[in-house]
């Protein structure tokens, strides 16, 4: 990733969210990299979406709603319900907007990064686990074991993050929305065995 290009990011991001949220930033921008070295794949395109993946994180609800209306979307009731999901695209959109950034990988990757999506490709698989599972988010057994497969096999870790993110949601009864459960059934490990070239690594 260009030096000038992370340096504007970062000083952006320093204006934009609290400490605590740029640190965890920081922690997804490394395990982005360090997962996409692993698994042999683009290191600049994990880094760039690590590093802007939560550029919309603290927009009011108001502000990501009006972005939404904007770009056209049409919304889920789970995105009216709770705007926040709406960090996510609307991340993409200012990355897009204020950082130049056209490539579609790295995009995606930002959009996708916390419901996930059927159609995910591998870099976006890496920062949706990075954001999950960045060592900041504990050290429970079940964390730590979706770190080790996440460097193993990439889309098992997907899905059982994904299974473990729909069961947290339904243990605190918080709405879900149907790209997770796509998502889900996408990943489902008879399916898996299937998987067309994009979603493979
Ligand atoms: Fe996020
Ligand atoms: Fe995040």
């Amino acid at each position: 990733m260009a030096p000038a290009l992370r340096q504007n990011v970062l000083e952006w991001l320093q204006a934009a969210v609290p400490q605590v949220r740029l640190q965890h930033i920081l922690r997804v921008e490394q395990m982005a990299i360090a997962l996409a070295e692993h698994h042999q794949l683009s290191v600049a395109q994990a880094q760039q979406a690590g590093l802007m993946h939560d550029l919309a994180k603290c927009f009011a609800p108001a502000k990501l709603l009006a972005v939404a209306a904007a770009e056209g979307w049409d919304l889920d009731p789970a995105e009216q319900q709770v705007p926040h999901l709406l960090h996510a695209p609307v991340g993409a959109v200012v990355a897009r907007d204020q950082f130049g950034i056209d490539d579609q990988t790295v995009l995606g990757a930002i959009a996708t990064h916390t419901l996930g999506s059927p159609e995910m490709d591998a870099i976006g698989a890496v920062v949706y686990l990075a954001d999950a599972l960045e060592p900041g988010r504990g050290d429970t057994p079940q964390l730590h074991h979706l770190r080790q497969l996440s460097y193993g096999d990439l889309w098992g870790a997907v899905y059982e993050t994904c299974v473990f993110s729909l069961q947290h949601l339904l243990e605190n009864k918080r709405p879900v929305h149907p790209r997770t459960i796509l998502t889900h059934n996408q990943l489902l490990p008879a399916r898996r065995r299937q998987l067309t070239p994009r979603i493979a690594v």
